[in-house]
């Protein structure tokens, strides 16, 4: 008989259904609106009485018993599902997981994270000014007149707002600090500035400097020179020595540049540092009283030292880095390194 057929292949359809979706399928093809036997009901009419009730009969059981059927599987698949996702796939809990890329710090941040915990344990605060400076705290208060030839050491990136500019060094904290605080005191100021001029491996429009200023009563260029040099040695981790040469900036007086005994050779002369055995790492000198007089601290009552250092240039040495547009290109396979 066909029904009975048909009762086995159902049965046997639920059975092997492996998800609700199937199992809704399973469903409509029986019990459907159009289903087998929502046909043989429909057909029931063209039979005879005998055959009708024999055959309504079967048909109602049929329902009944498949409708059981999908209705105790959906259940058993429900249950199912709480562990194991529609298509059966098992979660692996051996599995290796995915790997989470984590970021990481830029080499000029951790050059410059690195120099601050070096002064802080020398007994240096940590302070910050602003990128855009007033004319007033990048020349004028740091002894550089207007019109003054002094002020072409700086290319300058002029704001359209009178007198606002992209600060060209670090100096100016000195002025903003001096201006709130008394010596003695003893500060780095860690930050980016702005020079208006062709970019070449060793030149960039922004970099960054550190700058330092330490006054007192009796602070030396002595004192300027240990500490200078303790900083270097713990900086890069080796014994390095350090010269003073005579130079000129408007805010110190004396004047000097530092150099350093080159990290590649210690001394003897390589490319790096252009067969001198040197390599040149910061301006610096002692404060210049007009900067004392600017801030309102009364003539030759303090004196102390101040310097500017190049954080880029030190970050290129401890990493050994050749091109300073490396820093701010942004690719991947530069910064992956760090
Ligand atoms: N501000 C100077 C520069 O950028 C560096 C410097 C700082 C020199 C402090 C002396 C003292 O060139």
């Amino acid at each position: 008989m066909e029904i009975n057929i048909q009762r086995k292949e159902a049965i046997e359809a639920i059975k092997t259904v492996r998800n609700l979706k199937d199992l809704d399928a399973v469903f409509k093809r029986y019990l459907g609106k159009k289903g087998e036997i929502a046909l043989v009901l429909a057909g029931l009419a063209e039979l005879t009485g005998e055959q009708k009730k024999v055959i309504g009969q079967k048909a109602n059981q049929f329902k009944r018993e498949i409708t059981e059927a999908i209705n105790g599987k959906k259940a058993e698949l429900k249950e199912l599902a709480l562990v194991e996702s529609d298509d059966m796939e098992w979660l692996d809990i051996t599995a290796p997981g995915k790997k989470m890329s984590l970021g990481h710090l830029h080499p000029l941040t951790l050059a410059q994270r690195k120099a601050s915990e070096i002064f802080q344990q020398m007994g240096f605060e940590v302070v910050d000014g602003p990128e855009v400076e007033s004319e007033w705290y990048n020349f004028d208060a740091l002894n550089v007149p207007k019109d003054h030839p002094a002020r072409d050491m700086w290319d300058t990136f002029w704001l359209r707002q009178k007198k606002l500019l992209l600060r060209t060094h670090t100096s100016p904290v000195q002025i903003r600090y001096m201006e709130k605080r008394q010596p003695p005191l003893r500060i780095i100021a860690p930050g980016r500035v702005f020079r208006y001029e062709a970019t070449d491996a060793s030149h960039e429009i922004n970099f960054y400097q550190i700058e330092g200023l330490m006054v007192g009563d009796d602070i030396s260029a002595a004192n300027f020179k240990a500490i200078i040099q303790e900083f270097l040695r713990r900086f890069f981790n080796k014994p390095v020595s350090v010269r003073l040469r005579p130079s000129y900036f408007p805010f110190v007086e004396p004047g000097f540049e530092i150099d350093m005994s080159c990290v590649v050779c210690a001394g003897k002369g390589c490319s790096l540092c252009s067969r001198t055995g040197w390599l040149e790492v910061a301006g610096a000198g002692m404060v210049n009283q007009a900067v004392f007089k600017a801030v309102g601290f009364k003539p030759r009552e303090y004196q102390g030292f101040a310097f500017g250092m190049g954080l880029d240039r030190l970050a290129m040495m401890k990493y050994k880095i050749n091109d300073i547009r490396l820093f701010y290109e942004g690719d991947f396979r530069f910064l992956k390194q760090f």
